[in-house]
């Protein structure tokens, strides 16, 4: 089965809709870190990548009398179960493997905790870690990093660049964890 890429993710119509919300710029660069972070931790960088750039893909309005209202956001936020739902329906339906789909979706599920009664530092998959610690090493205060600019075809160029580096350490066949 041909790999589905990040390019494929990306262009489809639900990634678009979606990644306008929570910013592309913010979903390229966590890629980026969450390739690197990867291969440091030993972690496939397919799954790492898929599950940065739709990490936020659960993203919803947020404004409240045409302004953005943080506080009232970060009470009511379930993003985190939404992205999981959405990454996993629009990887079925690219034809990805089901397992593939699955660990994204947990990872896209348990990118943050901030919705939770509990911590899940120490407990999180080698996988799930660096998608979480990519994320931080984007994040600003207030959210500003998802009102981050990206054009279109500047993220296709980088995304192209993250598929060659993914092919070719998939290719090198090493021993990598989900
Ligand atoms: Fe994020």
């Amino acid at each position: 089965m041909n790999r589905v890429t990040l390019v494929d993710v990306f262009k489809h119509r639900i990634t678009q809709k979606y990644l306008q919300r929570s910013g592309i710029h913010h979903a390229v660069t966590v890629s980026e870190y969450a390739f690197e972070m990867a291969l440091a931790h030993g972690v496939d960088p397919d799954l790492a990548t898929k599950s940065a750039l739709l990490h936020d893909m659960g993203h919803y309005e947020w404004y409240r009398d045409g302004k953005w209202d943080y506080d009232e956001y970060r009470k009511s936020d379930i993003h985190a179960i939404k992205g999981a739902e959405r990454a996993h329906k629009l990887l079925i339906r690219l034809g990805e493997d089901r397992l593939v789909a699955k660990e994204v979706s947990v990872a896209v599920l348990l990118h943050t905790d901030s919705y939770l009664p509990f911590g899940l530092e120490e407990k999180r998959t080698p996988l799930q870690h660096v998608v979480a610690k990519a994320d931080e090493k984007d994040e600003q205060p207030m959210g500003l990093h998802h009102y981050k600019k990206m054009d279109k075809s500047e993220a296709i160029e980088k995304l192209k660049e993250l598929d060659v580096q993914i092919e070719k350490v998939l290719k090198e066949g090493k021993e990598l964890s989900g």
